[in-house]
């Protein structure tokens, strides 16, 4: 079994090659190779290959698949910092800031076109694992448009948020277990349940990446601090604010919501704070990644094996980038 670190390592050199692009157009293919140069955590593609080391030794078709859901996931990035109107990635310019608007629509465009390329090369159980990705592909977009329809509504509940986010982050996550559980070969209900665990890990994981962008630093975290707020998402922690808010509390966010203000990042973080949402979000992510535990338990593979997968959902809890 081997760490999160080894795994991050030998996942960016198979990566450097499996997804090398073209050096022509340069104006379509060198942006994707700065994005894709910046770094990223590369959480999926590791879980993916963990999920099927669960099984049998990492398959050529595992690297497929990690490096198909890493492609994947770098293309909603670049459509996401679009959409949310983001300036910086992993410490460095958005790809539609460097090279404009028209770069960030076709860039993103084609690195979702080489994901499915990295699939089409899966020799054994193709079709199943083309099911799950494309089921999960499609639900990631709708979870983007909710989210964004989202920002124009004030009656959003905690329900249809929990809903927004499982769909725009927590299935890739869920996705990439249960890919590469199936091309382990995992027998029985093994990658469902690898897909649960996933499921519950990436809600908490949203609800960790909600509460960085009111309170994390952003020179860690390579993302504008406060970004969320400006675009008056609808996080955990606004949800959670305007529940515990008093009637004056809640004027003011309404006000805030509604009209620009110099300071509107720091009154609303104040808020945050005052209502006790930040603890409510610390308190909700602990309780996801609680339960993506106990389903981790559920696997049915002797439990050293899954150290790696603790470990690395350990890390994602209590991560500041
Ligand atoms: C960011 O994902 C987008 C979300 C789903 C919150 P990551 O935090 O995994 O981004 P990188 O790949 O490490 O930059
Ligand atoms: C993004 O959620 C989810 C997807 C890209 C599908 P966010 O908009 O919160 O992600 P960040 O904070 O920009 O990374
Ligand atoms: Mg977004
Ligand atoms: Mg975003
Ligand atoms: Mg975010």
């Amino acid at each position: 079994m081997q760490s999160f670190s080894n795994l991050v390592t030998t996942f960016e050199n198979r990566f450097s090659t499996l997804s090398s692009f073209p050096l022509q157009p340069a104006t379509l293919y060198d942006p994707c190779n700065y994005f894709l140069g910046i770094g990223g955590k590369r959480v999926r593609p590791v879980v993916c290959l963990m999920a099927c080391e669960l099984f049998a030794d990492i398959t050529d078709d595992a690297w497929r698949a990690a490096a198909a859901v890493e492609l994947f996931h770098n293309f909603t990035l670049v459509h996401d910092d679009i959409m949310d109107k983001a300036p910086l990635r992993r410490g460095q310019q958005t790809l539609h800031q460097k090279y404009g608007l028209t770069s960030g629509i076709l860039c993103g465009d084609v690195m979702c076109i080489y994901a499915y390329d990295q699939l089409a090369h899966i020799k054994k159980a193709l079709p199943q694992v083309m099911q799950v990705f494309n089921k999960t592909a499609i639900e990631v977009c709708e979870g983007q448009q909710i989210d964004m329809d989202f920002e124009l509504r004030n009656d959003v509940s905690i329900e249809e948020y929990l809903q927004m986010i499982t769909l725009k982050t927590s299935v890739l996550l869920a996705a990439s277990l249960k890919m590469g559980a199936i091309t382990g070969g995992a027998l029985g209900d093994n990658a469902n349940k690898l897909y649960e665990f996933g499921k519950n890990m990436g809600i908490a994981f949203q609800l960790q990446d909600d509460y960085l962008d009111a309170f994390g630093d952003t020179d860690k975290l390579g993302k504008q601090n406060g970004g969320d707020i400006l675009a008056n998402k609808k996080t955990y922690l606004l949800l959670k604010a305007k529940e515990h808010a008093t009637p004056e509390q809640k004027q003011l966010m309404e006000n805030l919501l509604m009209q620009d203000d110099a300071h509107k990042v720091a009154k609303m973080l104040a808020l945050f704070v005052t209502t006790g949402a930040d603890e409510a979000c610390r308190t909700a992510t602990k309780y996801y990644s609680d339960l993506a535990f106990s389903c981790l338990e559920e696997v049915a593979v002797p439990s050293a094996r899954k150290a790696p997968l603790r470990e690395l959902a350990t890390y994602l809890l209590h991560r500041d980038k």
